[in-house]
């Protein structure tokens, strides 16, 4: 893997990750990231749990949705936002490039994009 420029990382060639299928990139980001491929597109979020700091990889994929293999709240790897409680609130998504290969882009602050919604933290999910 390398690093394009300071929010572009390169992923190499993907196409033999399947429908459902899961692959980490550890050394991207704070905590790494998780690729998800559904339906043929592919995904990108953080591999940490916003709850208690656990690896999402772990958990399971189904459609859309990653599950914590800890407490069980799943993400939605479109989009970063969580299903509810314990989690408090979703986690980073990022924006997958394809062009001769498969990179992702961090963005440079915390913030989300408002005009792609991607990077920052997915929904919060409000409990009360
Ligand atoms: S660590 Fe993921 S839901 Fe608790």
């Amino acid at each position: 893997m390398t690093s394009t420029s300071n929010d572009s990382h390169e992923l190499g060639n993907l196409d033999d990750l399947q429908d459902g299928e899961m692959r980490v990139f550890e050394d991207i980001g704070d905590y790494g990231i998780v690729v998800c491929r559904v339906n043929g597109e592919l995904y990108a979020i953080e591999d940490n749990c916003s709850h208690a700091d656990t690896p999402l990889s772990e958990g399971r994929l189904r459609s859309h949705n990653l599950t914590c293999p800890l407490h069980g709240t799943s993400f939605d790897v479109r989009t970063g936002e969580h299903s509810g409680p314990p989690a408090y609130e979703g986690v980073s998504c990022f924006r997958i490039q394809i062009d001769d290969g498969v990179a992702v882009a961090l963005p440079s602050t915390d913030e989300k994009d408002p005009n792609t919604g991607f990077g920052g933290v997915g929904g919060i999910f409000q409990t009360r």
